[in-house]
């Protein structure tokens, strides 16, 4: 969506060089995916992206944000920027190796998710979760935030080898968290 690169691209323009470290749970683990491609779903400046080139993992990092891909572009020769809206793209079949889903939501995309992985393939996902009382996030962001149980009930198709919801005490708002990673059978 348009207002969504534009804001996006705006918060981008402020940031100088992307943060080099990758989400923890990309870091703990990526090694359980085959070798091969990755996909990186709204990858930003392509912190989780780089780290998964390193690991030698050809990945395509998709974000609407052209400000962020051209960050990124250059950067390795295995990270390869897209700029498209994920409202509308399209994951094929039997691609991915390894897909990452990291600080972002569209339920839209979870059917194509479970389809872009080959078999043994790894999906790390991990993304806000509503909270209750007084950490509820008013509604005009309920359609960008999990349920309760949402994420594990979404994918229980694949093989479950890690899922929970925690709250980050070190922050106000967008404080729980739902982490899953699950393998293809
Ligand atoms: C919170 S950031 C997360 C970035 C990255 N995954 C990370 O963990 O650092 C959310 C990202 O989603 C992207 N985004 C928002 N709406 C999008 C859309 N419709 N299509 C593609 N990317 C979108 C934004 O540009 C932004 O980079």
């Amino acid at each position: 969506m348009q207002q969504d690169r534009i804001r996006w691209n705006a918060k981008y323009l402020d940031k100088a060089a992307p943060s080099a470290k990758p989400a923890e749970i990309v870091r703990q683990f990526c090694s359980l995916a085959p070798e091969g491609r990755a996909l990186d779903i709204a990858a930003g400046t392509g912190k989780n992206a780089l780290f998964l080139a390193e690991k030698g993992f050809t990945v395509d990092a998709v974000d609407i944000s052209d400000v962020a891909m051209r960050k990124l572009s250059g950067r390795h020769p295995n990270a390869h920027p897209v700029c498209a809206d994920l409202d509308t793209f399209d994951i094929l079949r039997e691609q991915y190796s390894l897909i990452l889903n990291i600080r972002f939501l569209s339920r839209r995309l979870f059917p194509y998710i479970r389809e872009g992985l080959v078999p043994g393939g790894i999906l790390i996902f991990e993304t806000y979760l509503e909270g209750h009382g007084e950490d509820y996030c008013h509604a005009s962001c309920r359609d960008y935030l999990l349920r309760d149980n949402e994420l594990l009930h979404s994918f229980l198709s694949l093989k479950i080898i890690f899922y929970q919801e925690t709250r980050d005490p070190s922050r106000t708002d967008f404080c729980h968290i739902a982490s899953l990673v699950g393998c293809k059978l």
